[in-house]
């Protein structure tokens, strides 16, 4: 993904968190000169290290629009850490009219996700066995506290304020409702391991590698140790 691209995503993002009245940490508008000059100060470390802030992906298509995701990462711990013991991890996300996240399941992480406003969100579920395929069994999940049946593959639409959770080896796929316009997507969820703990069906990248076209005007926070240096 070029780096021109990421920054027009990121005033996206602001300024539809801000059309629907979703406020962001201080740090999400920090500029790449705003991080720089924090350098040194200190306090900023669990920001820095578990790359809390902004978050785009193309899963290596290189066509955000059409299969891609916008991401913040509000909160996060990491699992087993004395000095990051926080055990839930909290995100809010982007999702485009038919922008498509491929199907994944995690082995580890539980998480709701919840149609926070704006348009809807379609979700195409499926439960994963235990060597990771998808399995052709009905399967139960709870949408809004109620359990219900469902078959692989089956389509969920999510309208604002309603969710659904995904228990390790639920499968799914997501994208925005074409004609409803684009979707606020909020994830509460056990701890996040981006790292690690995301299965994809079909082998993707979950970052991709960005090309330096022009200075950022704001840092993911996979570019904190690129352009911050070692520490902050
Ligand atoms: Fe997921």
């Amino acid at each position: 993904m070029r780096r021109s691209e990421i920054n027009i995503c990121i005033e996206r993002g602001i300024d539809f968190f801000e059309a629907l009245s979703f406020k962001l940490p201080p740090f999400a508008y920090y500029t790449l000169d705003d991080w720089s000059g924090m350098r040194g100060e200190g306090g900023m470390e669990e920001i820095y290290d578990l790359k809390l802030g902004w978050d785009i992906t193309t899963f290596g298509t290189g066509e955000f629009e059409r299969e891609g995701l916008l991401l913040f990462t509000l909160r996060n711990g990491i699992s087993g850490s004395a000095e990051y013991p926080k055990p839930y991890a909290e995100k809010i996300m982007m999702v485009l009219e038919r922008q498509v996240t491929p199907c994944h399941f995690h082995w580890r992480k539980r998480e709701d996700i919840i149609n926070r406003g704006g348009g809807n969100l379609v979700m195409e579920v499926w439960r994963a066995g235990g060597d990771d395929n998808l399995s052709d069994e009905p399967f139960s999940l709870v949408v809004d506290g109620v359990r219900r049946s469902f078959s692989p593959g089956e389509r969920l639409v999510l309208s604002p304020g309603e969710s659904v959770c995904f228990e390790p080896y639920s499968a799914h796929r997501f994208y925005g409702e074409p004609g409803f316009g684009p979707v606020m997507v909020g994830e509460v969820s056990s701890v996040n391991d981006d790292a690690s703990d995301n299965c994809f069906i079909q082998e993707c990248e979950r970052f991709d590698t960005v090309e330096e076209d022009e200075a950022p005007r704001f840092l993911l926070g996979n570019d904190y140790e690129k352009f911050l240096g070692g520490s902050i």
